[in-house]
């Protein structure tokens, strides 16, 4: 990857800040059920505060396409952001306008204040000129610290940086720097274990890992669709027959790319029906042993119905080789997606590996090898002054 600016090489102090960030936590029953987005924003928070920048947040939260919506607010999450810091910390019920000057007006340097949802306003996601204005005249410096929005060429990610100079805060540093040690200069050998419910989704990832990797491992529902297309029985698992055809194709390529596709060789079921829900201890072990042989890994997707026991024991057996390899052996493994995080949390082994990214959707675009449209207008280093 080209290089970026980053906040070694601008002067913030008595600057005004636009930082995105991604405060779109998870919500369980109307409470907040992991912080952890807001928790690694507070390195560049901090650090700008440090500075005497007056930091201004935007974020989206949910999805509310264009409406203001009391139980999308912001609000709650500049609360508990606000107990982390130790500086003023306001809030303005709208991200434009008036009410988000007034707001940073009166906010000092040194201090934070967070604006109201984004996505309350359809230029958002619309990646309007007019909107990505009005962003820009909040400050006088952009920073990306969201690589988890990064995918979306949105206002407050792509159009602003064509008002604003465009910086990486220091978790998109951390998170660029995580991925380019997996896919673009690892350490050989590579493996990537893929899972997840159906191949539809993940067939470019597939294609795209299969000629950068040593080794791929297929679990969770998608393996079976692998499995039909070897012409086993597979019994009422979930699959998507009519995807055998491309399922054989990424079998072929795999061949000719000389990358070891890894298949489940047994399974474990409900007692009573033949239904494939984790894979069996005898393919756990063929994993394991691969994985001896391996340098980096990377991982997207549980292998097995992680959510109900005991169909969680394979993913899990393989989090905690994972996570002991990498303490021990200095293999470097890098987790990414809200269920892989949440497989990894259940084995006890969430900051064990090198690295874990809670992006989603951005962390698979990556792996598709999909070039995103913030990180194009952050190596682009927005307005030029
Ligand atoms: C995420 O949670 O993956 C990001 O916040 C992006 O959210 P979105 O899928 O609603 O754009």
């Amino acid at each position: 990857m080209s290089s970026f600016l980053t906040l070694d090489h601008v002067n913030v102090t008595r600057q005004n800040v636009v930082v995105r960030l991604d405060l779109n936590i998870p919500v369980k029953n109307q409470h907040i059920s992991d912080e952890t987005r807001i928790v690694r924003s507070l390195t560049t928070i901090k650090e700008l505060l440090d500075k005497e920048a007056k930091v201004i947040i935007l974020s989206h939260f949910g999805r509310p396409k264009g409406q203001a919506s009391a139980a999308l607010s912001l609000a709650p999450v500049a609360r508990i952001l606000k107990q982390h810091l130790s500086c003023p910390v306001s809030f303005a019920d709208n991200c434009i306008g008036e009410a988000a000057a007034f707001a940073i007006r009166h906010t000092p340097y040194g201090g934070v204040v967070v604006l109201e949802n984004l996505r309350f306003h359809d230029g958002e996601e619309e990646n309007s000129p007019a909107f990505a204005e009005h962003l820009a005249r909040l400050g006088d410096l952009f920073v990306n610290d969201a690589f988890s929005c990064s995918h979306r060429a949105h206002a407050s990610v792509v159009g602003i940086g064509d008002y604003l100079p465009v910086i990486a805060g220091r978790a998109m540093e951390a998170e660029l720097r995580a991925l380019e040690s997996i896919l673009t200069t690892p350490k050989r050998p590579v493996m990537a274990i893929a899972g997840g419910s159906k191949v539809s989704t993940k067939l470019e990832l597939l294609t795209n890992l299969i000629s950068k990797v040593d080794y791929l491992v297929l679990g969770g529902g998608m393996a079976n669709t692998f499995l039909l297309a070897q012409g086993q029985d597979i019994g009422e698992s979930l699959a998507e027959p009519d995807l055998v055809p491309q399922a054989q194709a990424i079998i072929n390529k795999a061949k000719t790319n000389n990358c070891t596709l890894i298949l489940p060789e047994d399974y474990v079921c409900p007692e009573e029906s033949f239904k494939i829900m984790d894979i069996g201890p005898r393919t756990v072990t063929r994993i394991q042993a691969a994985i001896d042989d391996c340098k980096t890994i990377v991982w997207n997707g549980p292998v097995g119905v992680f959510e109900v026991p005991p169909f969680d024991k394979g993913s899990v057996a393989l989090a905690q080789y994972i996570a002991t390899k990498t303490q021990t052996n200095g293999l470097i493994s890098v987790a990414g997606g809200g269920d892989t995080l949440a497989c990894l949390n259940k084995a006890g082994v969430g900051a064990q590996f090198t690295y874990t990214s809670t992006a989603g959707g951005a962390f698979l675009e990556w792996l598709e090898g999909k070039t995103l449209a913030g990180i194009s207008m952050l190596l682009s280093g927005g307005k030029r002054s």
